[in-house]
């Protein structure tokens, strides 16, 4: 069976963009492919933490993924830092990596560019991350289309470690997200709607209270003229609108126009299709959340199956470099 991994930090609150892209298709992918995620608190660390903010930002985005479909019987969920072989193979892998190579990653450019405090850790970044795919014998990896380098990179490593020191990882291959849910923001609709604080009433954050999500969609900028019909280009607010709507309810946004004659009536429908998607979300993600002993039970029986896919893979990866075994005390 194919090998699905995916990985997402545990920063800032998921928004309605993440669900209906990235996340929904980890949802799918559990129907036909073998599928392991991880919320990866090692990644998060790159950039200064607050630590009792990480400690639960960690947990409740694990729910959230349980919350919204992720089944831990049909998929192994767990913590990066609960699997110790993760740091280990980075460090292998960051002496598998050239320093040019990470130096030409955008995102290290676009995120070092104007910080005060770049740490090594968001220089090496991609090397955890190729790690984390490669432990796994990893097939297929859904991603946005900002990680594209990094897998990139990610599968000349693997390929470069097989022929210096014999085959040992699977290469894997990116699965960009397919177009559909492209979600802008709601109050700058030219550009992605993303977590960042910066644009509160343009985002909607998948635990926003209900009866925000529906005034933020009411709210929402649309466009000079008075008529309904998806146009990317001249009609950025609308077609947003539209696509969330058609994200939420599997109608073409094209065909969904044709249903509104007014803008206010699409953003009624808009309000209430996202609402009662995220409904359900909410009210699991309540009972995750009143049980975190639950939730960590899942985790640990997460990543002890985890340990036992990365443990081997390690190995290989050990023996084939040449570190010495340990012997018998
Ligand atoms: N870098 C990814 C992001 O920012 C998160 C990530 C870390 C990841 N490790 C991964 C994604 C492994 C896919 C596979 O979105």
């Amino acid at each position: 069976m194919t090998r699905v991994f995916s990985g997402i930090k545990p920063t800032g609150p998921v928004q309605l963009g993440n669900l209906l892209g990235a996340l929904r298709h980890w949802v799918a992918d559990q129907d036909d492919a073998d599928t392991i995620f991880c919320v990866v608190d090692l990644h998060a660390l790159t950039v200064p933490q607050d630590p009792s903010e990480l400690r639960t930002r960690t947990l409740e985005l694990a729910q959230l993924l349980l919350a919204i479909g992720i089944d831990p019987e049909r998929s192994t969920l767990f913590v990066q830092s609960h699997v110790p072989e993760h740091a280990e193979l980075s460090w292998i892998l960051e002496c598998t990596a050239a320093f040019g190579e990470l130096r030409r990653m955008t995102q290290f450019k676009d995120k070092s560019t104007d910080a005060e405090f770049v740490s090594a850790g968001l220089f090496t970044y991609p090397a955890l991350m190729a790690a984390d795919i490669l432990l796994y014998d990893t097939d297929r990896v859904p991603v946005g289309d900002d990680q594209r380098q990094h897998l990139e990179l990610a599968r000349d490593l693997a390929m470069r470690f097989n022929h210096r020191y014999g085959n040992t990882f699977v290469v894997p291959e990116a699965a960009i997200a397919k177009v559909g849910a492209r979600v802008m923001d709601l109050q700058h609709p030219t550009r992605k709607m993303s977590k960042s604080e910066d644009s509160p009433q343009g985002t909607i954050l998948v635990l926003d209270d209900l009866a925000t999500v529906a005034k933020k969609i009411r709210r929402a900028v649309t466009d000079t003229d008075t008529d309904v019909r998806f146009d990317i280009v001249e009609k950025p607010g609308v077609s947003n609108l539209l696509s969330i709507l058609s994200a939420c309810t599997g109608e073409s946004p094209e065909a969904l126009a044709g249903n509104y004659a007014r803008y206010g009536d699409l953003k009624t429908a808009c309000a209430e299709a996202v609402v009662e998607t995220l409904r359900p979300v909410q009210e699991r993600f309540a009972e995750y959340n009143a049980d975190p002993a639950g939730t960590a039970a899942i985790l640990a029986r997460g990543a002890a199956r985890a340990r036992e896919i990365a443990g081997p893979v390690l190995s290989r990866a050990r023996t084939n470099l040449g570190l010495l075994e340990t012997g018998p005390t």
